[in-house]
């Protein structure tokens, strides 16, 4: 029998937190979604095209409104209540889109299951990123798109070492990790760069990788935190 790790424990105190936020996910986010997120998904989703694609972290569905007319949808999230309220606005919007309950750090998918993949605001909380982002890479085909939208370190001596001082404090508070090297984790995962583009400087940025696994198997699973 396998044992129980740490992040077996982070996994189930992140599900925990997700699903004591829930009701109120969407009020505090208010503010932010109407003045920059709701922007920055919509450039997010122009790119994506209409295959098989999968939505890690779905949350409250935030993005539904903007899934590629004709894509054969697929969203998990790792929180039955947060989950909850994505089905809602699914059936609010008429939108087809096949929900469910899963880990991204196991995602039960057969390799290549998906043309690409998307996650907003996801991996500052998954408690293993690498291994998050590895099983990305193994079940979106080798050439098909994953596109991250995540805010995350900023890379400058002062404001750096500030968020990583202030992170144990953010993550028991809130849940999620300002001091994410996303950008290294995905390569660290093994997957292709295609492009970062900062959208609120180094804080958040759209990371546009590929899903093809290259020589790093065995690379190290964490970085940042
Ligand atoms: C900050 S919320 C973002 C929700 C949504 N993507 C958005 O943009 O509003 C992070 C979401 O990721 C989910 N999540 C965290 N760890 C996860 C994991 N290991 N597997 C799947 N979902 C996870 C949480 O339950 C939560 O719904």
């Amino acid at each position: 029998m396998r044992q129980t790790t740490d992040h077996d424990r982070q996994t189930a105190i992140t599900r925990a937190r997700y699903n004591r936020i829930a009701p109120l996910y969407d009020a505090v986010e208010w503010f932010t979604e109407h003045t920059a997120f709701g922007a920055w998904r919509q450039q997010l989703w122009t790119g994506v095209p209409a295959g098989r694609v999968l939505e890690v972290g779905v949350g409250t569905g935030k993005n539904l409104p903007f899934y590629p007319p004709g894509a054969q949808m697929t969203a998990i999230d790792l929180s039955e209540r947060m989950l909850a309220r994505a089905r809602r606005r699914a059936a609010a919007l008429g939108a087809r889109v096949d929900l469910r309950l899963m880990d991204v750090q196991h995602l039960e998918f057969p390799d290549n299951a998906f043309d690409a993949a998307v996650t907003t605001f996801v991996f500052c909380s998954v408690p293993d990123p690498v291994a998050g982002l590895r099983e990305l890479g193994r079940v979106v085909r080798p050439g098909g798109d994953i596109w991250l939208l995540e805010h995350m370190r900023v890379d400058r001596p002062f404001v750096g070492s500030l968020m990583d001082l202030l992170n144990p404090l953010v993550v028991r508070v809130m849940g999620a990790n300002i001091n994410r090297r996303t950008v290294e984790n995905v390569q660290l995962a093994g997957l292709k760069l295609v492009a970062v583009e900062e959208l609120r400087g180094e804080l958040v940025r759209l990371i546009h990788a590929s899903g093809s696994l290259s020589d790093q198997p065995d690379a190290p699973s964490l970085r940042g935190c």
